[in-house]
């Protein structure tokens, strides 16, 4: 799912970030890097600091939109590109994952295997630029920008001014290349892989494009701007591991204790932060400190973490969050209408359904929540409804959890109907055993009127109700079984019967409310057409009308125009009374009409005390 681009001003966040560039605007210790003659040319003045969110808001202010380059920011992503092109057993036999506690250019090796301990240092870096040479020969610039545009959701280039002045000059990483070479972490030349390294360093981008590829990385490897999953998220769990402890070099420890979010720096002045799940944090301002870290692009991430609580370490605990409600099922019943006799089997054992809402992540938590609510069921429960509307994901770690916790009701006896899964791809749940065995249903309604019929079929010990076909019957079920005998047969010779074929509308929204109809057979469904906001309408069910009820009553008693359609569901007949016939009846028949209007009233104020019902219970619960 790709999100659109919103640029977000005039909000809190926005306030906060402008605070953040004016508060530290002044902060002006530090000094540009000149080792790599060509970055000495960067204006110590600028200052950039970009927000991402997996939702597709951007805030940023100051310097958001200049280009330099990554540097050492483009190691987490070499590193990920060489776990994924090569395996993580063959990458750990050539670069460990520890943190070195030099600096980023110190020669780090394992004394014995020669090993880098970790990637994010050059002598790391260098090591990983070296496997992807050796999977890439030849064309492994196109193949590395490839890459980039996938992590930065658009095509990036190189500044080849900065990379041939690193050519030239980066004595010390050809050291190390070759030194590399000599523990064969490097099995050849190490030219090419040094190349390589000097080119991915040497990648323009801008502090706007570091936010982004830091939500990429919060987003578990996929581009919430492209959709794009540029990295597994296998390998962003560890690539963000990594940042989290070798990410700031030797200041990687009291990063962690100031500041405790995974982080990368660039010796061009970038910083790229990454709150998993949550944010991708950038800043650019060229002014470096001993360690090499951007000191302004330091001081606003120590500011964002300790000031509104970014850290890891800092997360709040979530009490129950994931149970948005739980209620039994004489709180909510479906929209189909019932008769009477439906409501005298199904009222007795409406709690032996119970309807639990989920919402947001069902991580191992968020299993952990469900599962204690699910033991909290009563044992006369016998159908479960699980309503996933508000389910944001199931990560597939957790999926088989759940799946497991469901089974092992089923097993107990527990029918389980899943509603408004939608959200969720059955895909993101492979591990769902029950999915063969659960019904999943679109809306939460159908799901209730599923569970209906299921204790309509278990309860429903009654003799057949008998097959009324003519509206005289005395044993006409529904409202009009009120009606004494003899009121019935003279509206039965004021009605005509009406065959209606799945699909036909009934009536019409704006159509004049002149007919009442009696449903003999089949069934009609009110829909209710709702604006989702983007000009997109769906209907939704409003009511559902079986034999022996009636509707259309409300804007043929008001003489309104209709206010929605209604449509046959199933094939069926009615019998109609039309306007003129009720007016005739007025004159030869009054105590019929005031009989009938007597039905009426009370079928009205039937549905209207359910529907209050059901709208009270609904805020309750
Ligand atoms: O290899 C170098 O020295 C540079 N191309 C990258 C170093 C770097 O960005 C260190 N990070 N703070």
């Amino acid at each position: 799912m790709t999100v659109q681009v919103h640029q977000c001003s005039a909000n809190v966040i926005q306030e906060l970030l402008e605070e953040l560039y004016h508060a530290y605007s002044g902060l002006n210790e530090g000094r540009v890097a000149d080792y790599i003659p060509e970055l000495a040319k960067a204006c110590p003045d600028d200052f950039g600091i970009v927000i991402a969110t997996p939702g597709g808001r951007i805030y940023e202010v100051g310097a958001t939109r200049k280009e330099f380059t990554i540097q050492s920011i483009s190691k987490p992503f070499i590193y990920a590109l060489a776990l994924k092109l090569l395996s993580l057993e063959f990458i750990a036999s050539k670069i460990d994952v520890e943190p070195s506690g030099d600096a980023f250019n110190a020669i780090s090796l394992d004394p014995e295997s020669g090993k880098p301990r970790n990637p994010m240092i050059n002598a790391g870096a260098i090591a990983a630029s070296a496997q992807i040479c050796d999977a890439f020969p030849g064309n492994s610039e196109e193949q590395l920008l490839d890459y980039f545009e996938q992590l930065a959701g658009r095509r990036l280039s190189i500044n080849f001014d900065v990379y041939r002045s690193e050519k030239e000059t980066g004595h010390r990483n050809r050291a190390i290349g070759h030194l590399l070479r000599n523990f064969n972490i490097i099995e050849s030349d190490p030219e090419p892989a040094l190349d390589l390294y000097f080119r991915q360093c040497a990648i323009s981008v801008t502090c706007r494009d570091l936010a982004v590829m830091a939500t990429t990385l919060a987003c578990q490897g996929r581009n919430p701007f492209t959709g794009g999953q540029a990295i597994s998220p296998e390998i962003t769990v560890r690539v963000l591991a990594l940042m989290g402890t070798c990410g700031m070099y030797d200041f990687a420890g009291q990063w962690l204790h100031d500041v405790g979010i995974p982080a990368k720096s660039g010796v061009a002045g970038g910083v790229m932060a990454v709150i998993p799940g949550r944010l991708g944090i950038a800043t650019y301002s060229p002014s470096l400190d001993s360690f090499g870290n951007s000191v302004r692009g330091v001081a606003v991430c120590r500011q964002l973490s300790r000031g509104v609580g970014l850290s890891l370490f800092n997360q709040y605990y979530q009490v129950d969050a994931t149970i948005r409600r739980s209620y039994l099922g004489s709180q909510r019943t479906s929209r189909r209408w019932r008769s009477d006799r439906e409501l005298r089997i199904l009222d007795p054992h409406r709690d032996e359904v119970q309807i639990i809402h989920v919402q947001g992540v069902l991580d191992f938590g968020g299993i952990e929540q469900m599962a204690a609510e699910l033991a909290k069921l009563s044992d006369k429960v016998r159908i479960l409804i699980l309503d996933l509307a508000h389910v944001t994901e199931c990560p597939v770690e957790s999926s088989g959890l759940l799946d497991r916790q469901l089974c092992s009701m089923e097993d107990k006896g527990v029918d389980i109907l899943l509603s408004r899964a939608g959200r969720l791809p059955m895909v993101s749940m492979p591990d769902w055993r029950i999915t063969e065995r659960v019904e999943a249903y679109e809306h939460l309604d159908s799901a209730l009127e599923a569970a209906e019929e299921m204790l309509l079929s278990l309860y429903d010990t009654e003799a057949p109700p008998a097959t009324v076909t003519v509206l005289a019957d005395p044993r006409y079920p529904g409202f009009l079984g009120q009606l004494p005998d003899e009121h019935r047969v003279v509206l039965a010779e004021r009605m005509s019967l009406r065959l209606f074929e799945s699909g036909d509308v009934v009536i019409r929204g704006g159509d004049p409310g002149d007919e009442l109809f009696l449903v003999q057979s089949g069934s009609f469904d009110i829909a209710l057409k709702i604006s989702s906001g983007d000009g997109v309408h769906h209907s939704t069910r409003l009511a559902t009308f079986g034999a022996g009820l009636c509707f259309g009553e409300i804007g043929f008693i008001a003489q309104n125009p209709r206010t929605a359609d209604i449509v046959a569901t199933e094939a069926g007949a009615c019998w109609v009374l039309h306007r003129d016939d009720f007016d005739a009846l007025s004159h030869s028949h009054p105590q019929v009409v005031i009989s009938l209007l007597k039905a009426l009233t009370c079928d009205m104020g039937t549905k209207l005390s359910q529907t209050s019902v059901q709208l009270t219970l609904m805020e309750h619960y």
